[in-house]
């Protein structure tokens, strides 16, 4: 694709859908009426619905999945040949797994949440889905029938977590079985049929190793930021949406000894920390009367009664910010959150907009002070135009000077150009200088590796 011109650019569409060995496509492609695809895709609907009117759903849901993937094969080739259908085997097949996803799971949503290459689904109506590949949002030919068997498959994700989706509470915020984070919205909201968008949970997490096999990060950069994890620093990952904090702090956790005493707090658990001694907890969300509300703030205030080592925080949002920031400053060494900022320095002014929400009279100098001795690095992430995430800064928080909070680099990627497949070429600065937590290194004995690690100076590693 071609990076350098101006003008609209559209996003890919895939032509196959097939997914990952093993999955089969439920259909092949777009249909216009008369087309070759539309007369199949009639075929299609008039042999599922042939096959709805035989078996019972109340019946369907009791039957073990093998059970019924049987039942539903044997139907789909009575049906075809009681009609004179051509239809080969594994067209006849494909009906039969786009019936059983129908009945007892997601519908068109089935095949997508199986193949492990696509990290984000986006319905937008029932015509249009996206979905994001290598970083990359690509259109795909698969479709819903209408509006209306949409809803039914956000009534179903709805129901699954004791919620509704209808006019008078038409947002939602759920989890599916799998973990993957899901959102609908639907009219009188969305204007263009009802929304779902789904983040895929990823089952394994990403290790330093393999930030570096994808030009994430540099070797160098990894092994700053796993000893930063190691020896308790004060960690923020700040970055855009879908740039990768959660995944990064992921990896960071890994990092983390297993003698330690953790506690997480999140809106919905995407963390995977893989020590043995790890306290889980998870904000409600008020209930239909609107009571019974638990937030994040108070979570985390109640986790400081928990004795952590530290404490992880999946996102800060809101006056969360303020007890975060202490509990950092009172011996819970090696805390770490996300916020959702541009830049470090962005990071740290949101902070401050979200500590204000906890305390509105404190004195902005005084917020600025506790911001200073509370966190030691911030670290960007970005998802770049090339659908790479990177790491592209570094910070130390190094001080405040008079009013400002000062941050010192420690690396920073540079873009150089524009390879010509349109993988974008840049280097990871790194920046040298003696870090203000120096000695917390040097206490855990990893001074010269963290050294090593910076470089002397404007030392320049290309990816
Ligand atoms: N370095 C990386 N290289 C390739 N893919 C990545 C990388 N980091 C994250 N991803 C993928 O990108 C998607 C988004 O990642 P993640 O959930 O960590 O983003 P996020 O910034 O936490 O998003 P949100 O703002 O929605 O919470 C996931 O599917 C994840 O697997
Ligand atoms: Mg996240």
């Amino acid at each position: 694709m071609s990076t350098s011109s101006f003008g609209e650019k559209f996003a890919e569409t895939e032509t196959a859908t097939a997914g990952p060995a093993g999955t089969v496509a439920p259909e092949a492609a777009a249909d216009s009426p008369g087309s070759e695809f539309g007369a199949r895709t009639k075929t299609m609907d008039f042999i599922q619905d042939q096959v709805l009117t035989l078996i019972e759903p109340a019946i369907a849901v009791r039957l073990s999945q093998e059970a019924l993937n049987t039942r539903v094969d044997e139907l789909v080739s009575q049906i075809a040949g009681q009609h004179r259908l051509l239809l080969n085997e594994i067209e006849q097949r494909s009906i039969a797994v786009r019936i059983v996803d129908d009945m007892i799971g997601l519908g068109p949503l089935e095949p997508l949440l199986r193949d492990e290459t696509v990290a984000d689904i986006m319905i937008n109506g029932a015509k249009t889905i996206y979905v994001e590949r290598r970083g990359k949002l690509v259109l795909t030919s698969l479709h819903f029938r209408n509006d209306a068997h949409v809803m039914h498959v956000a009534q179903r994700i709805a129901s699954s977590v004791g919620r509704r989706v209808d006019e008078s509470s038409p947002m939602l915020d759920a989890r599916l079985a799998d973990g993957s984070r899901v959102n609908v919205i639907i009219a009188p909201l969305s204007l263009k049929g009802p929304c779902i968008s789904i983040r895929k949970f990823s089952h394994s997490i990403m290790r330093f190793s393999r930030f570096v096999e994808l030009g994430s990060v540099s070797p160098e950069l990894a092994r700053a930021l796993e000893i930063a994890a190691r020896c308790r620093l004060n960690i923020i990952i700040s970055g855009g949406t879908g740039s990768g904090k959660t995944t990064l702090l992921n990896a960071l956790s890994a990092m983390i000894d297993h003698g330690e005493r953790i506690v997480t707090i999140e809106d919905a658990a995407e963390l995977q920390l893989q020590q043995p001694h790890v306290i889980q907890l998870e904000t409600r969300q008020p209930n239909i009367e609107g009571y019974g509300e638990i937030n994040q703030r108070d979570l985390v205030r109640n986790a400081l009664r928990m004795r952590p080592d530290r404490i992880i925080i999946g996102e800060v949002r809101g006056p969360e910010a303020f007890d975060m920031m202490q509990a950092m400053n009172t011996g819970h060494n090696g805390s770490m959150s996300t916020v959702h900022a541009n830049s470090a320095r962005d990071a740290i002014a949101r902070i401050e907009n979200m500590m204000l929400m906890a305390s509105a009279n404190l004195p902005i100098r005084a917020i600025r002070a506790q911001i200073t001795s509370a966190i030691d690095i911030i670290i960007q992430t970005e998802r770049m135009r090339d659908g790479v995430r990177r790491v592209t800064e570094v910070a130390e928080v190094a001080g405040a000077e008079e009013d400002i909070i000062s941050l010192g680099g420690l690396f920073a990627y540079r873009y150089l150009g524009e390879n010509a497949d349109g993988s974008l070429r840049g280097v990871f600065e790194r920046r040298g200088g003696r870090p203000r937590f120096m000695p917390r290194i040097e206490y855990y004995g990893l001074g010269a590796a963290f050294k090593e690690a910076l470089g002397s100076g404007a030392e320049e590693v290309a990816t």
